[in-house]
This record gives structure tokens, sequence and C-alpha cells, in this order.
């Protein structure tokens, strides 16, 4: 800006001053007006669009993760860029540097004009500030788990304690036993040699309720070795899945848990015909499932023996194949029979399974290892006489 610049510039300037706005009623009115403007539009968004209402506070709820509202979210998603002992960097240096900063603004940038494209730099730094603003806002919104509501995994009860008990199969047998029964853990790191209570036992089901149950299950007792299983904890399970676990305990352990009629019929197992080949996928699954799963899946300790599918009973493990049609020296049958075998030790490690339940695996793996119903009709009867196993076999309802 030169001189005549400079000049003429003042004179504006004294020239406006002289004839100068009131502030009232001028400046006021025109306050008032804007005001008065927002407030209809606030009512009219109150009224006509309102706000989602969140689940009504519960004390007693502690899934509930509070956030920040929207408008706070990139302050919130700057401190993760300082984690633990730094935390301070992003709570107290960076705030007062940017709030000083704003101070010595007027300082640095003393320049008269006043027309943006005159400005670069302070539009500069104001630019760079409302993009990292609107960034960290962005990723914040896209890294945020949603909140996690009591989504409906199952729609009734006998669903829910079928799911329960599935999920049950998967997250706890390893440790509680396929009861509940506990004893001494095998199999399981860290817990080596652990003698675990029964948790399905009167006196534990009398005294825990469903409440207190859910949040075992929810935070885990990472002090003991249980960790903890709910999706806000690090775990995977959503609050709707921790429920069915919950059904399923109550009602297969608590003896004063009445299971409706249809309930029953839902989780009885398949039935076995004399003589008949048992198919894997109606007979061999469930049971696989109930028994074995929690340790021969993904990420456990099992010699990778995965046993998640038929392909996976029948192919997987470092001493594959595990499973032999027709023949009972089949690894999978000799650990059964709690033999200690180069693949491994007695499965399920920790304790037996009926006679009845072995049978059943035996009359499957005599049959040919069938994988459909079909299969195993076509496959016609086994001998049983070999076997040690009752005419007719209804595998035990859990
Ligand atoms: C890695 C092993 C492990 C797994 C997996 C595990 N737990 Fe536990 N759980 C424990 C240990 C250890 C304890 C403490 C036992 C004790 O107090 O002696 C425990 C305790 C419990 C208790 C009793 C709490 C109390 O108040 O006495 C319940 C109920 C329970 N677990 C349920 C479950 C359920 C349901 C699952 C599956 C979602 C599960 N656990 C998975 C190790 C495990
Ligand atoms: C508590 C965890 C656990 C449970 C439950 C369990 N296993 Fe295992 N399984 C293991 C471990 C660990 C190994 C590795 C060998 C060893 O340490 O004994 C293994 C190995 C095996 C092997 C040998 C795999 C190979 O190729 O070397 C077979 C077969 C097997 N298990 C079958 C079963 C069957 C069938 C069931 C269910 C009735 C079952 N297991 C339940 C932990 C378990």
């Amino acid at each position: 800006m030169d001189d005549e610049q400079k000049q003429r510039y003042l004179e504006k300037y004294k020239q406006a001053k002289q004839q100068g706005v009131k502030f009232f009623p001028d400046i006021i009115y025109k306050d008032l007006l804007v005001s008065f403007a927002l407030f209809i539009i606030l009512v009219m968004l109150a009224t006509f669009v309102g706000v989602a209402n969140e689940p009504k506070a519960d004390p007693s709820d502690s899934s509930y993760i509070p956030r920040p509202e929207w408008y706070f979210l990139f302050l919130f998603e700057m401190l993760k860029f300082f984690p633990g002992q730094i935390e301070w960097v992003g709570t107290i240096v960076v705030p007062t540097v940017a709030i000083l900063a704003l101070f010595l603004l007027p300082f640095l940038d003393r320049k008269p004009a006043r027309y943006p494209g005159k400005r670069w730099r302070a539009i500069g730094v104001m630019g760079v500030v409302v993009l990292a603003m609107i960034a960290l806002t962005i990723r914040a919104v896209i890294t945020t788990p949603p909140q996690v509501e009591a989504e409906t995994v199952a729609t009734t009860l006998s669903e829910s304690i079928l799911i329960g008990q599935d999920l049950y199969s998967i997250n706890c047998v390893e440790c509680h036993g396929p009861d509940g029964e506990g004893g001494i853990i095998e199999g399981v790191e860290g817990l080596e040699g652990y003698d675990m209570k029964s948790i399905s036992a009167q006196d534990e089901m009398y005294t825990r309720t469903d409440d207190t149950l859910f949040n075992v299950i929810n935070y885990g007792q990472p002090d003991l070795g249980m960790q903890p299983f709910g999706i806000a904890y690090g775990g995977e399970l959503s609050i709707g899945e921790i429920e069915t676990i919950v059904d399923f305990m109550r009602y297969t352990w608590d003896d004063r848990a009445e299971l409706p009629q249809e309930v029953t019929q839902a989780s009885a197992m398949p039935t076995l015909g004399e003589d008949q080949v048992p198919s894997y996928d109606v007979h061999i699954e469930p049971l696989v499932k109930r028994y074995c799963i929690s340790c021969h899946r993904p990420g456990k300790k099992n010699n990778n023996y995965l046993m998640q599918s038929y392909e996976e009973v029948m192919n997987t493990g470092d001493h594959a194949p595990n499973v032999i049609p027709g023949d009972l020296a089949s690894n999978l049958i000799r650990m059964l029979h709690r033999e200690e075998i180069d693949a491994g030790g007695p499965m399920p490690p920790t304790k037996a399974l009926k006679p009845e339940i072995i049978a059943i695996f035996e009359r499957w793996v005599l049959g040919g290892a069938p994988q459909t119903p079909e299969e195993a009709a076509a496959a016609g009867t086994v001998v049983t006489g070999t076997l040690t196993a009752p005419q007719t076999t209804a595998i035990p309802t859990p």
C-alpha cells in the first residue's frame, strides 16, 4: 500500500467516523433482527424436526459410552495423536498455543487492508485451522464405532437360547467346560492347571442375577484371567449377543427357570435310529460346536486343527487327516478315548465325553464320515456290535 492509498483510506475512515452510526438504536436494531430470525429458525427446528432421544439415562447401565457433541469431536480426535504419557501436549500445549496465536494475530498482521485477497497470511492460517478441524471431525466420525445398542439378535426366547448356546460354546467352553462345570483347565494359555469352580452350580445360579452374569461377560474378570467380551471393552460380543448367553445359562443351568415347552422342542437334538449312520450336518456338527470349537478355531492352541466346517474337520491339522472314514483308529476317535498319541493328549483335554457321545462319533467314522443326511442314508447301516453304543441313541439335550 503506497502513501497515496493510505491517505485515501484514512480520509474515508475519518469521514465514516464523523458520520457515525449509533449503537442504540441502529446496531441494536440489526442485532435484534438477526437474533429474532435465528430464534424463529430454532423454534421451527425444535417443532418440526426435533432431536432424536437417546434412551433414558440409566445409572446402572455401564455399557453406555458418553461421546462429545459433534462440534467438540475434533478436539477429542486430536487427543488420539498424543496417547498416554504425552497426553498433556494435546490437552494443554496445543490449545494454549492456538489461543496465544489468536491473541498475537492482530500484532503479526498489521496491514490496514481489509480485503480478503490482500490478507493471504491471515486467511491462510485460518484456512489451515478450519481445514484441520474439518478433517479431524471427519476422521472422528469415521473411526468411532457406533454406540453399541441392544440390537435384537433373537426374536424369541428359544432362538435366544440356541444362539446363546452356540456363542457359549465358541467363547466360554475352553475355560468353563460345556456345562459350566469347570474343573482343572488344560490347553488354555495362562490358566493351565487352574481349578475352575463351577459356574452352573446351584449356589452360583441362585446368587447371580441376570445383570450380574451380563456384567461378568461384558467386563470379564481380567484380574482372574477372564478377558472382557463386550465390544465396548475390546471383546467381540454385542450387547444382544451377551444377552443370549445369559438366557442360555439361566434356562439351562438354573433349575428354578421353567423352560417353555416350545423351547424344549427347539433345542432338542435330533435322535439317531438303531444302526443309522449319523451325518456331519445333523449329528456331528452340534457336538463339535458344543465340545470342540472353543479351542479348534483360528487363534487358539490346537495343532492347526480347525473344526468350523466339514472340510476343516476332515482335512486340517498338523497330523491330518484326523478323521479317516471307516477307520476307528483315526486320531480323533483315539483321542476321544483319552489316548495319548503323537497328535496330542486326550480330547477334550479337560474331561472325557460321555460314552454315548463318543459312540456317535464312532458310528459316524465307521459309516464313512458322511457330510449330509443323504450321504449318511446311502451309507446304509453300521454294525453296532463293535460299539458301546446303545440301540437307539438320543443325543443328550443340553
Ligand atoms: C480364558 C478363560 C475364560 C473364558 C474364555 C471365559 N471365562 Fe469366565 N471366568 C474365568 C475365570 C478365571 C473366572 C474366575 C473364576 C474364579 O473366581 O475362580 C471366571 C468367572 C466366570 C463367572 C463367575 C463370576 C463370579 O461372579 O463368580 C462367570 C459367570 C463366567 N466366568 C462366565 C463366562 C462366560 C459366559 C464366558 C463366555 C462368554 C466366559 N466366562 C469365558 C475364565 C474364563
Ligand atoms: C481346551 C481346548 C480344547 C478342546 C475343548 C478340544 N481340543 Fe482338541 N486340541 C487342543 C490342543 C491344545 C491340541 C494340540 C495337541 C495337544 O496339545 O494335546 C488339540 C489337538 C487335537 C487333535 C489333533 C490335531 C492334529 O492334527 O494334531 C484332534 C484330532 C483334536 N484335538 C480333536 C478334538 C475334538 C474332537 C474335540 C471335541 C470333542 C477337541 N479336540 C476339543 C485343545 C482342545
